[in-house]
């Protein structure tokens, strides 16, 4: 699919259909998660690859319930590895850089989820600690997103934005 499609016909879903992500396109969202950019390319985050009903059932109850996260076939939980950043950038690769690496490899497995013909969600609201012992994630990692990925079941509701002149300033 044509980049600039992907970015127009990338909508959120919240209904996924049972059928199992193929393991050629799971890689290829691998491939392009790993291919993101990030401060001085330290790649300061984990992603966790969740596909059990009971791991993505825990998921969804930690994220105030929402329960598209444990009917999607295949969960990405994405980590921000402050330590891994702060060795070279110190508070602000920790505060900052980590979140940002983990956020735009988020955002790349989306679009590719999207190119792949594929939906999914950002899903940011959820209590980190509950996440954290799910995944097993170390002490000091911090899960940032939650992407439920697979087949789409509904079709999804087409957001509006804000114009270019309220968004964009000339200075
Ligand atoms: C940081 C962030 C957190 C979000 N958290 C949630 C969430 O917890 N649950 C949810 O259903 N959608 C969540 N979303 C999805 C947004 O609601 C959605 O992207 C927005 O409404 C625009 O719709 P669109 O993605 O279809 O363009 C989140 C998106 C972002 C970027």
């Amino acid at each position: 699919m044509d980049f600039f499609r992907a970015i127009e016909t990338r909508h959120s879903v919240r209904a996924f259909s049972e059928k199992p992500v193929e393991e050629k396109k799971l890689r290829s969202i691998l491939e392009a998660i790993n291919r993101a950019p990030s401060a001085g390319n330290l790649q300061a985050f984990e992603v966790y690859l969740v596909t059990a009903d009971r791991d993505k059932a825990r998921l969804a109850r930690a994220a105030s319930d929402q329960e598209f996260i444990g009917q999607a076939p295949l969960v990405l939980v994405f980590c921000a590895h402050p330590a891994r950043s702060a060795v070279r950038y110190h508070q602000r690769g920790e505060k900052l850089y980590a979140v940002q690496d983990a956020t735009i490899a988020c955002t790349f497995a989306m679009l590719a989820a999207t190119a792949l013909g594929l939906s999914s969600v950002w899903v940011g609201a959820f209590d980190e600690l509950i996440v954290s012992q799910i995944v097993g994630s170390p002490g000091g990692q911090i899960p940032v997103a939650i992407l439920p990925v697979g087949e789409a079941a509904e079709t999804p509701r087409v957001r509006p934005r804000r114009s270019l002149d309220d968004l964009v300033h000339l200075i």
